[in-house]
């Protein structure tokens, strides 16, 4: 099979490449690397495009007539939608508008897309059933939800096959250490507690420590991105099966509080985690976890990689790579002062 993989540079988009291409199908990569990494590019070929230039994606899906499209492509960091609310409507949502309508030209009608356990905002039940009120609290929460329900209309039309994938916390990298997380600005709690951990990020600042929970932290549901891109797989088997649309949870079911995480990091990587408390931030719920039921039924979804110690393990592989002249550097100067 042929997919065009839009967003294919950045983290979860390269794994998915990567699983894609290890079972003998053929990604494409569409990218124009306003976050994405040329480095990560690895399997396929490269289109470089922007969706918010419809020619773009129209030259993508006419020189390669690709069988299918997963979007990965979004302005993702919370904050900055915040105050630049119309970048992300211009990107996550005019962005997929352009998609559509070039895929539709091109009689391209499958679709697997990248939404967010944010679109369900502040969950009145946890763990979050597919049916827990989509009510999300931010603007990148409201733009997923926008394309969700413009792909449901879509549908039910008989314009498109989709999927709508609602992440939770995706994290760890790819066993080899060759891809993982590299996002700029930072904001996910693995990465920044490893860079603490291995003395290049100053302390970590751990939000909320009274939260009703077995330790005072945030819980949070963390999904390898090694299982995360086999459910695109099994999304995409599904709708080329023509066993139809469906929005689904990718979680493991299961979660860890913050001081989990860092127990995890100080036990793989042989480093505590400097950290300092911090009163809560607006908006973090105690809990966010996956109810996985439909996954599993509709997909034979199981998470394979998702505990906490490999997820660690294979981040830190990863992030000791990206790292590598820092690290060199820190040991260095451990050596002068020591000498
Ligand atoms: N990382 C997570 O934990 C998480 C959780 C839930 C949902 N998601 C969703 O998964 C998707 C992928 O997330 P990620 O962590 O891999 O992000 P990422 O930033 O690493 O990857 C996004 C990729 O899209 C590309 N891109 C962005 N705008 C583009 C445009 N206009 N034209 C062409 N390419 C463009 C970027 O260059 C980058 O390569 C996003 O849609 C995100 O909302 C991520």
């Amino acid at each position: 099979m042929r997919v065009l993989v839009v967003g294919g540079a950045g983290y979860i988009g390269s794994h998915v490449c990567r699983a894609l291409a290890a079972r003998g199908d053929e990604p494409i990569v569409f990218d124009n690397f306003c976050s994405g990494h040329r480095h990560a590019v690895k399997w396929g070929e490269l289109v470089e495009g922007d969706i918010r230039n419809p020619a773009d994606i129209a030259r993508a899906l006419s020189v390669h007539s690709p069988d299918a499209v997963m979007h990965f492509a979004a302005n993702i960091e919370v904050g900055s939608g915040e105050t630049q609310p119309l970048d992300f409507w211009d990107n996550n949502v005019g962005g997929v508008i352009n998609l559509l309508k070039e895929m539709q030209a091109a009689n391209c009608r499958t679709l697997v897309f990248s939404s967010t356990c944010a679109t369900y905002g502040i969950p009145e039940t946890v763990p979050m059933t597919e049916d827990e009120p989509q009510a999300p609290i931010n603007v990148y929460g409201r733009t997923k939800l926008a394309v969700e329900t413009m792909l449901s209309d879509l549908a039910r039309c008989g314009h498109i096959d989709y999927a709508a994938l609602r992440y939770f916390n995706a994290c760890g990298a790819s066993p080899d250490g060759d891809i993982g997380e590299e996002h700029d600005p930072e904001t996910h709690l693995i990465p920044n507690a490893l860079k603490a951990a291995a003395g290049l990020g100053g302390k970590m600042k751990l939000f909320g420590t009274d939260y009703p929970t077995r330790d005072g932290t945030c819980i949070r549901d963390y999904i390898h991105v090694v299982d995360l891109a086999d459910v695109h797989l099994r999304a995409l088997d599904h709708l080329i099966a023509g066993r139809g649309s469906f929005a689904c949870n990718v979680g493991t079911g299961d979660g860890f509080t913050v001081r989990e995480v860092l127990d995890a990091i100080a036990r793989v990587t042989g480093r505590p985690v400097p950290f300092e408390e911090h009163p809560r931030r607006a908006g973090d719920p105690p809990v966010l976890s996956a109810n996985t039921a439909r996954a599993k039924s509709l997909l034979g979804f199981e998470p394979q990689h998702s505990s906490i110690d490999e997820i660690v393990a294979d981040a830190w592989r990863f992030h000791q790579k990206v790292w590598a002249a820092e690290l060199a550097e820190l040991a260095n100067q451990e050596q002068m002062e020591i000498a």
